[in-house]
């Protein structure tokens, strides 16, 4: 897979879980439109350490399966933990690359991909093109992802907000998109799918203490591509540990975009 920037730790798989149960909360309608209801049989492609996965094979019931596909083998193991730990026996996940997944074509009625593309940069059609021959006729594409310029957060310090900015620059150097959340729909309609939906929105969420982000966990990357340095590392942890005793909680605008393309065709 592509060379993926950013490191799990327990904080961002704290992320990862927050992120879920918002979106389970958020997008019910557009999930149950897409086709996530008992029975079903979902994949769900850069799953990451399995917080979604956990919540679809809940949705999907004992009638139903989910697979997990991700390229990074720290997640896959995270996520096999997670499914073995809340005994999830209609859930699997296994290493892959979201270009060639291995899995079966026209077998699922949803596939679901969520804040993967804005890691390919370049490769974002060819793996949407992918995941549209895993659905059957009549099933579901699910993509979700962000307009990373657009997120913000407050009230934020110069140093958080320089870190943030530091971040978009090289997602941008290594030729990815911090606009992807806007192209999911075109991408969607480019690999022959009917667009259903596509919606945008900005869910307001309180930050936890202890809560880092996407631009902390690429911190090993970036100063390994010489973009900062060990300097920046501690300015940004001491700012991050004056947030984090703040009583106020600072409110995060992630903006994110969701589209539901339709496979044409009715299951055979
Ligand atoms: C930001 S995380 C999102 C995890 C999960 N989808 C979620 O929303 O909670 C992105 C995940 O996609 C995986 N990933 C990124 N590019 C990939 C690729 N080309 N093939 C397979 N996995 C990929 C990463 O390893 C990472 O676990």
């Amino acid at each position: 897979m592509a060379d993926y920037a950013l490191q799990l730790s327990d904080d961002e798989v704290a992320r990862y879980r927050l992120m879920a149960e918002q979106a389970r909360d958020q997008e019910a309608a557009l999930w149950a439109q897409a086709g996530v209801a008992p029975g079903a049989r979902i994949a769900d492609v850069g799953c990451g350490p399995g917080a979604i996965l956990a919540l679809l094979a809940a949705a999907v019931g004992a009638g139903g399966e989910v697979i997990g596909i991700d390229g990074d083998e720290s997640a896959v193991a995270a996520a096999t933990a997670l499914i073995a730990s809340t005994g999830l026996e209609n859930a699997s996940v296994r290493l892959g690359s979201a270009d060639r997944t291995g899995l079966p074509e026209g077998a699922f009625d949803v596939v679901m991909m969520r804040h993967v593309l804005g890691h390919n940069g370049g490769t974002e059609q060819r793996i949407v093109d992918h995941l549209a021959t895993l659905v059957r006729p009549g099933g579901a594409l699910y993509l979700v992802d962000a307009h990373l310029k657009a997120i913000a957060t407050y009230p934020e310090p110069a140093e958080l907000e320089d870190l943030f900015d530091r971040y978009l620059a090289f997602l941008t150097a290594r030729g990815s998109d911090p606009r992807i959340g806007l192209r999911l729909s075109h991408l969607a309609k480019s690999a022959g799918l009917t667009v259903e939906v596509f919606r945008g929105w900005i869910p307001i969420v309180p930050a936890p203490p202890g809560l880092r982000g996407p631009a902390w966990a690429a911190r090993e990357a970036m100063l390994a591509a010489g973009a900062i340095d060990e300097a920046d590392i501690r300015r940004w942890d001491r700012a991050f540990e004056a947030s984090d005793a703040a009583t106020e909680r600072p409110l995060l605008f992630p903006s994110t975009f969701a589209v539901v393309g339709r496979r044409p065709g009715s299951p055979s």
